[in-house]
């Protein structure tokens, strides 16, 4: 690694591993709930596992995106991070936050509002950790004299992510208006700046690991940056159809939330062809092998999956069943797990100077996920058609409905096993690499060099 207080970015992929493999085992419980096992459902309830399931998910992503920017932006911007120390700091109230937002759930102490059940007074310990973590990568790049395009596009995705967080905080009684504004948090992040962060971990990846030029890569990026705003700032429309707002939503929401996947098939495209470029010669293979199949799921679960129930006459009959659940793991999985598993992969090597990645458990992490999320989200699929037919086209009771798809879930336990195994692998390898202690290399002396590409040898020699 070049510099010192990158290590600060293990600390933070160390928790999403904790986190993420948390998550799974509340994703167990639901399962074996929805197969009509609901054993533990005294000790835990289903919405108690739905919001940990959930938040945990939240949790263990956005401790993702703060590891690659400690890792990402004092690289691109040729200096030590402003205050390492405070990183760490941050790390620890980020997860004590967590932790006791994840033990009040289990005691009824949460919000009930889907995806942001955090109690308040925990909203505001998060508002604080994330401003101090915006203030170090701040004041990081102001201080840098070399301001790639890269680590701005990823500086504002992350500013504008935790500003996004506050609407969801403004207090209201009305349940439309609470709606609303919750759809300004989980809309505009998943389908906004988080994309933006997407498109910039995706550019300082393929940098690294094509060795194609800079400029190409980063030229990108503004296409994706504008195709993200253009849909999907009133794209925000298709949450707004049955809730109680005007009737216009229905026009705007559709024409605008259909333009969504463009963004993500340009981040497909932009990734494939970055890599048929490059020749594939980085030794890490298998970083590239997560960074171009991040781009290609995220295209099906977002893009596609996205597509597939975001018309209003479509919507009116999927809406709030198990189709979403299809729609939001493929599109989560895709989109910014496999970002956060890609990133890890190609830095665990520079932080722990192991080269574990030629280990035929880094293959089988990446294929045994990926098949398995696929067969889950078919799972979910057979099973959501199937309620959307009974419940609401034949009118049948919702409990009756739930007993009837019961039996799809015994595939989604299955599907959901090869799944796990692929993140044991993944989580198993983490823990080999063992410590960040690979040797510090130091800056770059030339600043004229700085914003150059940055070839490999073979592509170097290629060139002549
Ligand atoms: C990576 C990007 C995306 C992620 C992570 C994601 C994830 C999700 C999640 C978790 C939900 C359920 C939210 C809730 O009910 O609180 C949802 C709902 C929805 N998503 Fe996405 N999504 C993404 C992109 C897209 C795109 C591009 C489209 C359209 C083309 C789309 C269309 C929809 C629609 C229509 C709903 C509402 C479903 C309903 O009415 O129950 N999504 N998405
Ligand atoms: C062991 C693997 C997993 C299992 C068995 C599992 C199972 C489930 C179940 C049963 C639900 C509740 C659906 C309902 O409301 O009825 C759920 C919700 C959810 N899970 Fe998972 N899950 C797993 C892994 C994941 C992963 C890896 C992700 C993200 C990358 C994820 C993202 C989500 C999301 C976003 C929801 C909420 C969906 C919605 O809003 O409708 N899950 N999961
Ligand atoms: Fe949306």
């Amino acid at each position: 690694m070049k510099f010192h207080s990158q290590k600060v970015a293990w600390g933070f992929f160390a928790t999403c591993m904790l986190l993420f493999s948390l998550q799974l085992i509340y994703g167990f419980i639901m399962a074996f709930a929805h197969a009509g096992f609901d054993g533990l459902h005294d000790w835990i309830p289903f919405n108690v596992a739905r919001a940990t399931h959930t938040n945990l998910l939240v949790m263990w992503l956005l401790a993702g995106f703060m590891g690659s920017a400690y890792w990402i932006i004092p690289d691109e911007c040729n200096r030590e991070l402003a205050w390492p120390r405070l990183a760490w700091v941050q790390l620890i109230a980020f997860v004590l936050t967590g932790v006791a937002a994840i033990i009040g759930f289990h005691f009824g102490w949460w919000e009930g509002r889907k995806f942001l059940e955090i109690p308040r007074p925990l909203d505001y310990l998060v508002v604080i950790d994330v401003m101090l973590f915006i203030a170090n990568i701040g004041w990081t790049v102001w201080k840098s004299e070399r301001k790639s395009t890269t680590s701005m596009v990823l500086f504002f995705g992350l500013l504008t992510a935790a500003l996004l967080y506050l609407p969801g905080m403004i207090p209201t009684d009305n349940q439309t208006v609470d709606s609303y504004w919750r759809w300004w948090v989980v809309h505009l992040w998943v389908e906004g700046v988080w994309e933006l962060i997407m498109g910039a971990i995706l550019s300082y990846l393929l940098i690294k690991l094509t060795g194609v030029d800079r400029e190409i890569i980063e030229k990108w990026l503004y296409v994706i940056v504008g195709f993200t705003f253009l849909s999907g700032i009133l794209g925000t429309g298709h949450h707004f159809y049955y809730i109680g707002l005007p009737r216009y939503w229905l026009m705007v929401g559709g024409v605008f939330s259909a333009l969504e996947p463009l963004a993500f098939l340009g981040m497909a495209i932009y990734a494939f062809s970055m890599a048929k470029k490059g020749g594939r010669t980085h030794p890490n293979r298998v970083a590239l092998l997560w960074t171009v199949g991040c781009s290609f799921m995220s295209f099906v679960g977002a893009g596609f999956l996205g597509f597939a129930h975001t018309l209003p006459q479509v919507n009116m009959y999927t809406h709030g069943t198990l189709v979403t659940a299809m729609h939001g793991h493929m599109a989560f999985w895709g989109a910014y797990a496999m970002l956060v598993l890609g990133i890890i992969t190609y830095a665990m090597p520079l932080l722990t100077g192991r080269k574990l990645y030629d280990h035929p458990t880094a293959g089988f992490a990446f294929w045994s996920s990926n098949v398995g999320m696929t067969a889950m989200t078919l799972a979910f699929a057979v099973a959501g058609v199937s309620q959307v037919v009974l419940e609401r086209r034949a009118g049948m009771d919702f409990l009756t409905v739930q007993k009837e798809v019961e039996v799809h879930f015994v595939g989604l336990i299955l599907a959901a096993t090869l799944f796990t195994a692929g993140i044991s692998a993944f989580v198993w390898n983490f823990v080999r690499y063992g410590l960040p202690t690979a040797k510090v290399t130091g800056a770059q002396q030339s600043t004229t060099q700085e914003l150059a590409p940055e070839p490999l040898p073979a592509v170097a020699a290629a060139r002549g």
